[in-house]
């Protein structure tokens, strides 16, 4: 396969939302492009955006009421409602680092992501049911390679998990044209050696001002550096 064919990944990713398919877990190394395919790929409107951490509260999900001045209190929604109810039709939720979710939030995940047929939420401001409207999808991401590690239930939200092994082609696309292979080839290295596209953004923009050994010793350290700059040497020949 050459360096920046687009994978089998992504285009199992295309297909499964050209199918209308609305839930897809995406897993696999950092840096590939799961948050930002998440955010724009089949998104009709808006997408809303949860990155999960230990302290996510089911508050920051669904919704939390404020104060507003006066003493009074006002319900604000929380992503998760507002992606049901984008439109009207409902737009997409991402879940981000799904993996550290737990607790109270993890059981409003379960309760959020639930078929359309079966998750329904009571606004506690006007006490009716509200449920997901038809095109509402939910993408969640994490960077466990074993998907053993995430809570089984959830897991089960998403029959389709996809797997994403290198960078989405259109990134790289992003990269001045000589990092392209050098940082899809980084990209796809085992964990320990493995150099993220975000590293090469980086790097890109700073060689401009700093020149490419500062840059590359800056961004990629004492290890890498010399590696990646014969990468360079070698493409320019
Ligand atoms: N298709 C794309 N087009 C342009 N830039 C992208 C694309 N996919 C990812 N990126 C950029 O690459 C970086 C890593 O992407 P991200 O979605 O955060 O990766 P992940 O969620 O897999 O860790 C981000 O800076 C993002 O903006
Ligand atoms: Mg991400």
């Amino acid at each position: 396969m050459g360096a920046l064919e687009v994978g089998q990944c992504w285009l199992d990713v295309a297909d499964v939302f050209a199918a209308g398919v609305k839930r897809v877990l995406l897993y696999g190394p950092p840096g590939t492009g799961k948050t930002y395919a998440g955010l724009r790929l089949a998104v009709t409107g808006v997408a809303e955006r949860l990155v999960c951490t230990e302290d996510l509260t089911s508050g920051e999900i669904t919704g939390t009421w404020m104060p507003v001045g006066n003493g009074r209190w006002e319900w604000r929604e929380g992503p998760a409602i507002r992606a049901w109810h984008h439109n009207e039709v409902g737009g997409r939720l991402v879940i981000d680092e799904v993996d550290r979710a737990s607790g109270d939030a993890l059981s409003t995940l379960l309760a959020v992501t639930d078929t359309q047929e079966s998750a329904r939420w009571r606004n506690p401001e006007t006490g009716a049911w509200v449920r997901p409207g038809p095109e509402f999808s939910v993408v969640m991401t994490t960077n466990v390679e074993d998907l053993h590690y995430l809570p089984s239930a959830l897991r089960d939200r998403f029959p389709v998990a996809i797997r994403i092994d290198r960078p989405h082609p259109s990134a790289l696309l992003t990269l001045s044209e000589d990092l392209r292979a050098p940082a899809m080839s980084a990209s796809l290295a085992e964990e320990a050696r493995r150099l993220s596209l975000r590293q090469f953004y980086a790097f890109d923009t700073l060689r401009s001002s700093l020149g490419s050994e500062r840059a590359a010793s800056l961004v990629f350290g004492p290890e890498a550096q010399s590696g990646v700059l014969d990468a360079l040497a070698i493409g320019s020949l």
